[in-house]
């Protein structure tokens, strides 16, 4: 059983290169936050240029918008798309063609400003984004896979890890002395060329996943020659052994694909859940943070603006760790409990901050704390747990779909926010923080009500508990009564 847990060179090489793929994501959620200024007056004289006025404020408003915003779009489309690389082209193989997208987009990033082209720049993210919706993907799986079982729930929170890490190097990057400047900021965008770079050198030593030389090729001597080399032992067969019996267990259990999880009655409860979890983490607002939180904290009156956003991307990875332990140890309907009404109560001080901003100068103070708080909560509860939850609400037939339409879910209220919170912004002055506060406190209410415990509990036993909850409704009290155990 110790070879079990070794943390072989040759794992350490597939998992750490693989998260490049989680850094990535990060850094192009994180990038376009504290150069925003810079690169809007190079719209602005853009324009000027072409048609000899000033760009309207307004025009402005819409193409940093849309160019924020786009990137949850290539979002979408790539995590649909996963499904489709994956098992043709396998989990590594897969990893590294998507980097042809991260070398179109940071150059047509790069190049934008010598070409005095902002569509450059929006088609850019647009393709990040695409390669940001497939490492999403891929990234877990491929971890997944070559982890032996006894570290997968470890190495599995890398990708995590990885992600707020590089939203935390982009806000640094972003830095007006390191690249967050007039003439630098086309190669903060486009350094996003050198992880997949570096990504492309190392894939190709890295193993094929072996469950998919396995199950999906067939190749039973490239799979234990690929675990061999993961896990520096010769005497693979228990592996393997738990591969075929968990690929025999996936055969029992039917593929549900996506039209059949909305028309089946018995997936409509989970599936609402699933839903509503994906939209509570993006709607909280998060991302109103990662993309504009420097320009929030400018109009909060804070003077060093960009430091203010580096410290929430501290906060983040801080939490990030500190959820790590938490998810194991406490429910993750609490955490998520105490998540959503931390994050409420912290909108709710951060308006109180900028309403009171002109009478007391001291509470851009304020808004920073509040804004570090909303930051810890999210990491606490919406940002981890609603992954947790369609994990275990769904067995493995109808999994893959399910995550399918969650992860459609989350980048589209992604959008929705990148895309809109400026305007709402602009309209709600100091007192936009208010919407996310009202759906804060719905989210937390519906979880309140509707989402099961799931942690420690097998898929038969939750579902069991959305059956009877469906006898419940139509029984008469009296035997109500007798099934009031569960506590949903
Ligand atoms: C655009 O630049 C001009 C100067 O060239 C400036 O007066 C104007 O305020 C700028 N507009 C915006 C929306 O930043």
């Amino acid at each position: 059983m110790e070879a079990d847990k070794k943390l072989t060179f040759q794992l350490m090489l597939a998992v750490g290169t693989a998260v490049i793929g989680s850094l990535q994501f990060g850094y192009n959620t994180g990038v376009i936050n504290a150069p925003q200024k810079i690169i809007e007056s190079f719209y602005n004289e853009t324009w000027f240029d072409r048609n000899g006025e000033p760009i309207p404020p307004s025009s402005l408003t819409s193409l940093w918008s849309i160019s924020v915003a786009i990137f949850s779009v290539g979002g979408i489309f790539g995590s649909f798309s996963v499904g489709l690389f994956v098992n043709r082209f396998g989990r590594r193989n897969s990893m590294l063609f998507a980097n042809v997208l991260a070398f179109i987009s940071a150059a047509l990033m790069g190049f934008s400003k010598a070409a005095a082209s902002w569509e450059m720049l929006i088609m850019g993210r647009l393709v990040v984004g695409l390669y940001s919706g497939l490492s999403t993907g891929f990234v877990p799986l491929y971890v997944g896979e070559v982890a032996p079982t006894a570290l997968r729930g470890a190495l599995g929170t890398l990708h995590q890890l990885g992600i707020v890490i590089g939203i935390l190097v982009a806000q640094v990057f972003g830095l007006d002395v390191i690249m967050g400047n007039a003439s630098a900021w086309p190669w903060l965008l486009s350094f996003t060329f050198f992880p997949a770079l570096i990504q492309c050198i190392l894939l190709p030593f890295c193993p094929k996943s072996p469950r998919y030389l396995l199950i999906n090729c067939n190749e039973e001597d490239k799979a234990k020659a690929a675990l061999k080399k993961l896990r520096g032992t010769s005497d693979v067969s228990a592996d393997m052994q738990e591969m075929k019996e968990e690929s025999r267990q996936m055969m029992k259990e039917k593929k549900v694909t996506i039209v059949e999880l909305f028309r089946s009655p018995l997936y409509r409860q989970p599936l609402i859940i699933a839903v509503i979890l994906q939209l509570s983490q993006q709607l909280s607002g998060i991302n109103a943070v990662f993309y504009y939180s420097t320009s929030i904290f400018e109009k909060a009156g804070v003077e060093q603006p960009v430091y203010a956003t580096i410290g929430a991307g501290v906060i983040n990875t801080a939490f990030t760790v500190v959820s790590l332990f938490l998810v194991e140890r406490a429910g993750r309907r609490s955490l998520h409990l105490v998540g959503l009404l931390g994050m409420a109560v912290s909108a709710i001080l951060m308006t109180i901050a900028l309403a009171l901003l002109n009478q007391l100068l001291w509470m851009s103070y304020v808004s920073i704390i509040a804004i570090f708080a909303f930051v810890a909560f999210f990491e606490i509860g919406p940002g981890p747990i609603p992954w947790f939850i369609v994990a275990e609400l769904f067995g493995q037939g109808p999994r893959p779909s399910a995550f399918a339409v969650a992860g459609f879910s989350n980048w589209t209220a992604n959008f929705i926010v990148g895309m809109c919170f400026q305007y709402v912004e602009a309209v709600c002055g100091p007192y936009v923080f208010i919407i996310f506060t009202v759906l804060l406190v719905g989210f937390f209410i519906f979880t309140y009500f509707k989402v099961p415990e799931t942690k420690g509990r097998t898929f038969d036993e939750i579902s069991a508990g959305f059956a009877q909850r469906n006898v419940e409704k139509s029984l008469p009290e009296e035997l109500n009564a007798l099934g009031a155990d569960s506590q949903l």
